[in-house]
């Protein structure tokens, strides 16, 4: 029996769905957090005044421990927008400085002014300043004089192993409610308080956690060290930058609350965010490590995927079933089983024998092919990637200089070395279509999978021995949440190269870290088919969208085990109102396409799918506006509504954009929910039913559910564009014209956003080649006005409907339809093209 064989037999044969705790490590048994947990308070260092230097937005200072032995420097940088950095760092240091994560360098700023005091220095930068003081050390910021974020002194170390550079620091956000952040964790969204003998510190490494469980600090896929702390007058945040393992200690107060950092590696590197709202400090950290492209178009429709499809000729059925049965989908993916053994960049000579004839056949109906590539290689002479990466030195290094080698789906693999630019451009230049044999642009997306990375060796946690070496001699334990990262980054270089920068890139990626989003989608890797999952999935990616990481979904359906009827069809409600929407399903489960269901279930994921396309310009025009203001696309309640202290816990419920509010059903059999109805009584809810139900903003409220559809709701005072026109996939959608949903209220003025270009190509960007434009109405005029002039009618707006929804005083609802203006001329007549504005009479 091959060993891939045997392996998939053992992921068959499980079945117990809980993470193997003897083999990932808690606290207590990695030195990081064991020897520092319970580290005392107390003054080590003390700044000197004799030698500070201040100088175009840098100050520096020399610290020295209360002995006054240890010289460190500790630097200070304004950065543009409401930012400080915070650098301290021994004269004599080996600390490795990790690159290529931030989107460019930073913009220093000059102080507005300095004012030096035999204890402390003030920093002015605006209405903020920070206050360094002496001794004891600390160093405070100050949002218009109040005192929000602390980095404390007495858990401050540096200190110095043989092999690595630890160090500690604990910041304290002394006006915040709760504390957002640290991705990625199966965990609520506003963390908890971790303590010795209760929780373990939240542990941020890429690991494969294999069978995670629900509401737990165990470190998973991604790892991006990014913090916010959220109170009622102000959100503020920090970046960690650095890519070593960490453990995060969190002390929840009744107001404050305060983050101990344990960092096994690396430099002490801290990005401060002074907000002072929850979108200045999204959009600070979003300036400084960068913000996703545009997907292509296609990319936001259905995605259909299964480790197992085994053939091309399955490749077809599935398609072919799906349109036999009516449900729209974009994307069919295809896992390890393409490869030749699991050897990446080869096709499976026997079941994948005509690559072009399957890509060819899936561009006729106008679907998109994603194929899985891993980060590991097969060792065996004669693989060309095996062969040319041993010959260039591209693999990763055991200490004594030889490739390093373990287990993976290939059997004995090595693995890229990503942190080496060669090996990086080698493995883009993989993806040319002259390399890869048997692609073409319809092979339109690449999966990173596998790319924390994972090992099959339990006796390392399934992921990389600190020890092995990355280019230019840096340790693993010094970029090991980065690897993934330099992974796709490759990928998309290649994926650029490849189509000469024509196409937006689409990639998938496990492994994330911060500014992951520039490059990759994610998902929440292998969940399981249970009810808990679903609101767990909203919490995860809402956290992610928080932290720039926009393109996040979870498998839709379960990856372990069999979803009942019920469950699937909850997965599949909750999922499409997640920004990447997948089904997706491990090799031992059962087949579950949506149309191998009897017909009532069908018709339920028919209408969630459906549901999903007719939303695509609202989904589409969220990804331009994050492209352009580093937003979330999905949001929790707190980022619309930051005062309202009942709602900062709440994580089954996402807002899309601000006029969309979805509440995951998480729970079987239920013929009610509570939903949570954010704004105040003037802030008025309609459900997306269209039925006139409407439900004021003022908290909890009962709402009964069927099994067809989970509660969704729009924001009184909104424009939704939709398509209503239903298709089999966003391709056949392109020219479709729009159905304008208006929202309003006597007398006031409903408003929207709404943005169109080729859905492919990189011109929105390069050549300014797009709509966007404002949407106001009134409840007889409707007016589309460009916000840019950089508008092109090849993309113009066409209205095939207006549907308005007027909301009375006495609580009733006036719903309207019209095809026509007031003088009978067909909307869909009467094109936005770009400059002009476009002004609908219906009066
Ligand atoms: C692990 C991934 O998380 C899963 O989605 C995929 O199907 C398997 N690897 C096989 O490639």
């Amino acid at each position: 029996m091959t060993f891939t064989k045997l392996v998939v037999l053992v992921v068959l044969a499980a079945s117990a769905k809980a993470a193997d705790h003897d083999m990932y490590h808690n606290c207590s048994r990695v030195d990081v957090c064991s020897q520092n947990r319970e580290l005392e308070r107390q003054e080590r260092y003390q700044v000197i005044l004799e030698g500070a230097m201040f100088s175009q937005g840098v100050a520096s200072f020399r610290v020295q421990t209360a002995d006054g032995i240890e010289d460190v420097g500790l630097n200070i940088t304004a950065i543009e927008g409401n930012i400080f950095r915070v650098q301290i760092e021994e004269t004599e240091s080996s600390r490795y400085h990790i690159q290529d994560v931030l989107d460019g360098e930073p913009t220093i700023v000059n102080f507005d002014d300095v004012q030096l005091w035999l204890t402390s220095a003030e920093i002015f930068l605006g209405s903020n300043r920070a206050v360094v003081n002496f001794s004891p050390f600390s160093i405070e910021f100050y949002v218009n004089d109040v005192l929000t974020v602390v980095i404390e002194g007495d858990r401050l170390t540096l200190q110095n192993e043989e092999l690595h550079t630890p160090f500690t620091v604990g910041v304290s956000f002394t006006q915040a409610l709760h504390l957002y952040g640290l991705h990625e964790h199966a965990d609520y969204l506003a963390l908890r308080t971790t303590a010795p003998g209760g929780d373990d510190p939240y542990r941020v490494k890429t690991m494969d956690l294999t069978y995670y469980e629900l509401h737990s600090t165990m470190a998973m896929y991604g790892a991006v060290p990014v913090l916010y702390g959220h109170g009622i007058n102000s959100t503020s945040g920090l970046f960690l930058h650095n890519a070593a393992e960490q453990w995060v200690e969190i002390t929840n107060k009744d107001v404050g609350a305060d983050a101990f950092f344990m960092v096994d590696s690396g430099a002490l590197d801290i990005f401060i965010f002074l907000g002072p709202s929850t979108t200045d400090v999204v959009r600070q950290y979003t300036s400084l490590t960068g913000v996703a492209h545009l997907p292509p178009i296609w990319t936001l429709g259905y995605h259909q995927c299964r480790w197992g499809y085994a053939d091309q000729t399955d490749v077809e059925t599935v398609i072919a079933d799906l349109d036999a049965n009516d449900f729209p989908v974009d994307v069919i993916w295809l896992d390890i089983q393409h490869t030749q053994d699991m050897k990446f960049f080869t096709w499976n000579s026997e079941n994948f024998s005509d690559p072009f004839d399957m890509l060819a056949n899936l561009a006729s109906t106008h679907r998109y092919l994603v194929t899985l590539s891993d980060p590991h290689f097969k060792k065996e002479e004669g693989y060309f990637v095996y062969d040319e990466a041993t010959a260039n030195d591209y693999f990763i290094k055991n200490p004594d200089g030889t490739n390093y080698e373990d287990e993976c789906w290939p059997g004995t693999s090595s693995w890229m070395d990503y942190l080496n630019p060669a090996a990086r451009d080698y493995y883009s230049s993989l993806y040319l279509y002259e390399n890869w044999n048997g692609t073409t642009s319809t092979l339109g997306g690449i999966w990173n999978d596998m790319n924390e990375a994972a090992i099959f060796n339990e006796e390392i946690e399934k992921t990389f021995p600190y020890d092995v070496v990355h280019y230019g001699g840096v340790s693993n334990r010094d970029i090991h949440n980065m690897y993934g990262y330099l992974q796709t980054m490759a990928t998309h270089k290649g994926l650029i190269d490849r189509d000469n920068g024509a196409l937006r890139p689409f990639i998938l990626t496990r492994a994330h870290f911060a500014g992951s989003q520039k490059y990759a989608a994610f998902w929440t890797g292998d969940n399981t088919a249970e009810f808990g999952f679903i609101p767990i999935s909203y919490s995860m990616c809402l956290n992610a969208n928080l932290l720039g990481l926009v393109f996040c979904g979870a498998d839709v359906g379960g990856f372990f085990g069999e979803p009942s009827e019920e469950l699937l069809q909850r997965f599949y409600q909750a999922g499409a109102w997640l920004p990447f929407f997948r089904e997706h399903s491990n090799i031992g489960s059962e087949r579950r396409e949506p149309y191998l269901y009897p017909e009532d279930v069908q018709a339920t994921i028919r209408e969630t799918i459906k549901t999903r396309y007719a939303h695509l310009p609202v989904w589409y025009t969220l990804f331009y506006e994050h492209t352009r203001f580093g937003d979330p696309v999905i949001r929790p309640l707190f980022y619309h509504y930051p005062n309202d202290v009942e709602l900062l816990e709440i994580d089954d419920q996402l807002l899309v954009g601000q006029n969309i509010l979805v509440k995951a059903v998480g729970e079987s059999e239920v013929e009610s929910v509570q939903v949570y109805f954010p704004g105040g009584e003037n802030e008025i809810w309609f459900s997306a039913q269209l039925d006139g139900t409407t439900f004021p903003g003022t908290g909890w409220t009962d709402i009964p559910v069927t099994i067809e559809r989970i509660p969704v709701y729009y924001r009184l005072g909104s424009i939704i564009p939709t398509k209503q026109t239903s298709r089999p996939s966003t391709t056949d959608m392109k020219d479709d014209g729009y159905t304008m949903i208006v929202l309003l209220r006597n007398d006031e003025m409903a408003e929207g956003t709404i943005y169109n270009d080729d859905n492919l190509s990189f011109e929105y960007r390069d050549s300014q080649k797009y709509i966007y434009a404002d949407l106001s109405a009134t409840d007889m005029l409707l007016v589309i006005s460009a916000i840019d002039d950089s508008d092109d009618e090849e993309f113009e707006i066409v209205i095939d409907d207006i549907v308005t929804l007027t909301y009375n005083d006495d609580g009733t609802v006036v719903k309207n339809s019209y095809k026509h203006d007031v003088n009978g001329v067909p909307l869909n007549q009467m094109k936005y093209q770009g400059k002009e504005p476009l002004v609908i009479n219906l009066r």
